[in-house]
């Protein structure tokens, strides 16, 4: 983020009181008070499109997919097929094939880790990722190097948070066969230079699996540009609900890489001697699928194809530059000033623990999310046990920070 000075963001907040509207959970009282949600990087609400598109799935197009021939079945299938091709047009992927719809960021990781990083990793093979991870891209590098004897290297970040990418450059070795990077970081914002890091590691010959969680609801994102081998994200992140999400991954590696789970529709046959299993992107989703969540996902895509990503990044900057002078000017530490940074603003305030700042803006009717983040190594990393945490969405806008200004001073007042 620039550190010109801050006006408050008028301009755009006429655009994004339409944009608002559309949110019905954004229009209720909590504690008496307007509910003002700043904590989209844990979760974010869904638009009107979306929760329609759930209610009208589940009352009149639900049954199981790829399995009938009856009318509903059809229509739950091509329901559940065209949300997968909504995601690859909205991710520019080469082909629908490379679209595995999995239960969210975790299980996308997950899945690379143990069927990837198992039947590739020996013994003194490193997996390569970084100091600002948060936990759902750490520990399942953790379980398979505790299985194969491989080895898990965390690059160091600077205080400000950002990749030492000289560090990552000498980290990087024949011995790296994995490399695991969030886009955004979920406790500090910052933004990692992925298309760099995707070069440096295919450079030296490793896998990357970029952990876009925190970047879809802020950027477009386009696969085949950015070159990584995986992308992993969660619907209910960027305006879907929860228990659905996608793994990308370039067919070549899908198509070599054993299954993940075993179940009903990830075969074609078989019998007590011999499996044969379905072909892509079916192999790696076994069981009845989250089919009402990957239609909503589909509305979600929808909805964030009409979203002018230069004008919302430029107004998720305006209301970070401005939250972020509010809270400096209350003598609040902010933790994560890395040049590039999406809408996250963590800080700590001396006199206050975070979690008594989360109960006061709470009772302020100001949701804000305040502990270690799942990133205790970050936390750790900045010598602070917590941080509170706003975080940024298409739908909020400079009276919302007010209000959460409004409320620290409240928490500074009572811990005076
Ligand atoms: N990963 C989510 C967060 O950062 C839950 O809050």
């Amino acid at each position: 983020m620039s550190a010109s000075p801050k006006a408050r963001p008028e301009r755009l907040i006429t655009d994004i009181a339409s944009l608002r509207a559309r949110f019905p959970a954004l229009d209720q009282q909590v504690h008496g008070k307007r509910l003002v949600y700043l904590d989209n990087a844990a979760s974010s609400q869904c638009p009107d499109v979306v929760l329609e598109t759930m209610l009208e799935q589940q009352s009149r197009n639900h049954a199981n997919v790829h399995r009938g021939v009856h009318a509903l079945s059809q229509r739950a299938t091509d329901a559940y097929e065209g949300a997968r091709e909504k995601v690859r047009a909205y991710l520019n992927a080469s082909g629908v094939d490379e679209i595995v719809f999995t239960r969210g960021t975790t299980e996308s990781i997950n899945l690379v880790a143990s069927s990837l990083g198992g039947s590739l990793l020996e013994p003194g093979d490193e997996v390569l990722i970084t100091q600002m991870e948060h936990h759902s891209n750490i520990i399942p590098w953790q379980l398979v190097c505790e299985r194969t004897g491989a080895r898990l290297v965390p690059a160091p970040i600077t205080d400000r948070g950002e990749i030492d990418l000289d560090a990552f450059e000498k980290l990087l070795n024949e011995r790296t066969r994995i490399v695991a990077v969030a886009h955004v970081s979920n406790a500090l914002g910052t933004v990692n230079p992925v298309e760099r890091i995707v070069e440096l590691a295919h450079r030296a010959g490793a896998y990357v699996l970029v952990d876009g969680a925190q970047a879809m609801a802020h950027m477009r994102v386009d696969v085949q540009a950015l070159d990584c081998d995986f992308y992993a994200f969660s619907g209910h992140k960027m305006f879907a609900p929860t228990g659905i999400g996608v793994l990308y991954a370039k067919r070549a590696l899908l198509e070599r890489m054993p299954p993940y789970q075993g179940g009903g529709e990830m075969i074609l046959t078989v019998s007590f001697e011999k499996t044969v299993y379905n072909a892509l992107p079916y192999k790696f989703e076994a069981g009845t699928p989250n089919i009402t969540g990957a239609v909503a996902l589909g509305a979600a895509v929808d909805f964030l194809s009409t979203i002018d990503f230069d004008a919302l990044a430029a107004h998720e900057h305006r209301l970070l530059d401005y939250a972020t002078e509010k809270v400096l000017a209350l003598g609040a530490h902010v933790i994560g000033t890395a040049e590039s940074k999406a809408g996250v603003l963590s800080f700590v305030l001396d006199r206050v623990h975070a979690h008594d700042v989360g109960t006061i803006v709470d009772s302020e009717g100001v949701a804000i999310r305040t502990g270690h983040h799942c990133a205790m190594p970050v936390m750790e990393r900045f010598g602070v046990p917590a941080t509170a945490r706003a975080s940024f969405a298409l739908y909020n806008n400079a009276d919302d920070v007010d209000r959460l200004i409004l409320g620290l001073k409240r928490a500074l007042e009572i811990f005076a």
